[in-house]
């Protein structure tokens, strides 16, 4: 069944992505960004995958007045909502923007959609929810813990969402907890893009495969982990994007809320993600290994079931697919442009 469906912060790097999965099962989807941190080639390229014309509101999520002249004339039958800012270390210097833009944003979009009367979202939320989980494989029932800013909205927008549903059965909301999101579209047209010096691995990773930065700095080798280095658990964007379509199709099919780890199930340390890169892209990436970062878990990976029950949601691509998407996006003059 198709599905008219706003589609916000889908300039950016998941949401692109997902745009393309939701095109491809059928549905018309408009994308609001204001593109604070996405390239205005985004929707260009997106054209070039989908072949059919895409159609963008430039505006910020919060605002309201925007909000309801987009449901006026598009008629939504469901949002996903991705716009938010999400560096870590930044929210904890500028937590007020965090709250703003993250706990506000959500805010404006929700009421703009209790007035439309439209009353289904897919919500990105994240495995930093969990805080320091205190089990491994992490299922969703775990406690939530902010350890910063950022992840504090998050926990703040799920139970936002939990309340709204429990007031009005009519709300059907998606709560899917990323874990860690890598690599890029096959085209190697979109791909993440992050603008300055990267905080997650695998861009950083990129960077000195690119010889635009020299060494790969490990957080620490003297983790209770195989090979000492941190476990993550990395989710190919393709797969994480699919989830969204299978999460839409559960809300607007049944109207049943959910709440579920998008994860592999299956955890891979810095030193083999160096390895898959070095294999991808055929270079030697030297690394060196410094102190413990404060903050950093030693293992971050998710129980993968629900989804999977829940969704019928299944990761398909490897480690070794997102290091050579990653590589194909970065290394083509698409890419980082
Ligand atoms: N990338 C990750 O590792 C990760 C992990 C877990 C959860 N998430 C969540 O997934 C979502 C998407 O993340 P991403 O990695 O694609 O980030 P991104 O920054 O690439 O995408 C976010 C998009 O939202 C837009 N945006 C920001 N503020 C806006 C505003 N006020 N109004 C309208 N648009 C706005 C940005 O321009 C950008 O295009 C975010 O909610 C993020 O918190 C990301």
């Amino acid at each position: 069944m198709t599905s008219r469906i706003l589609l916000t912060g889908g300039a950016g790097y998941i949401g692109s992505h997902t745009y393309v999965a939701l095109c491809a099962a059928g549905h018309e989807v408009v994308i609001l960004d204001n593109f604070a941190n996405a390239r205005r080639s985004v929707p260009e390229r997106l054209e070039q995958i989908t072949g059919r014309p895409v159609r963008v509101i430039t505006g910020d999520v919060r605002d309201g007045a925007m909000l309801d002249a987009a449901f006026a004339r598009h008629g939504f039958d469901a949002v996903v909502h991705f716009a938010a800012l999400k560096a870590v270390g930044e929210s904890m210097t500028r937590p007020l923007d965090y709250f703003d833009v993250n706990v506000g944003g959500l805010t404006t979009v929700l009421q703009a959609m209790e007035r439309a009367g439209c009353r289904r979202l897919v919500f990105s939320s994240s495995a930093t929810v969990y805080g320091v989980p205190d089990e491994t494989p992490t299922p969703e029932i775990a406690e939530l813990r902010a350890m910063n800013p950022y992840g504090q909205t998050k926990i703040i927008g799920e139970q936002m969402l939990g309340w709204l549903q429990q007031a009005d059965p009519r709300w059907a909301v998606g709560i899917l907890r990323y874990f860690n999101p890598a690599g890029a579209h096959a085209s190697a047209l979109i791909g993440e893009d992050p603008r300055d010096i990267p905080n997650n691995l695998m861009p950083y990773v990129a960077r000195v495969a690119l010889g635009a930065l020299d060494r790969i700095a490990v957080f620490g080798d003297d983790y209770d982990t195989p090979d000492g280095t941190g476990v993550r658990d990395y989710i190919h964007v393709e797969d994480l994007a699919r989830g969204h379509v299978l999460s839409l199709a559960r809300l607007v099919g049944s109207g049943m809320g959910h709440v579920v780890n998008l994860g592999t199930g299956r955890g891979h340390s810095v030193l083999e993600v160096i390895a898959a890169y070095q294999r991808a892209c055929n270079r030697h990436l030297p690394h060196v290994i410094i102190d413990r970062r404060a903050g950093d878990v030693p293992i971050y990976v998710a129980r993968a079931d629900k989804a999977a029950e829940v969704l019928g949601f299944r990761t398909e691509k490897t480690l070794d697919e997102m290091c050579a998407s990653s590589w194909q996006w970065v290394s083509t003059a698409e890419g980082l442009t």
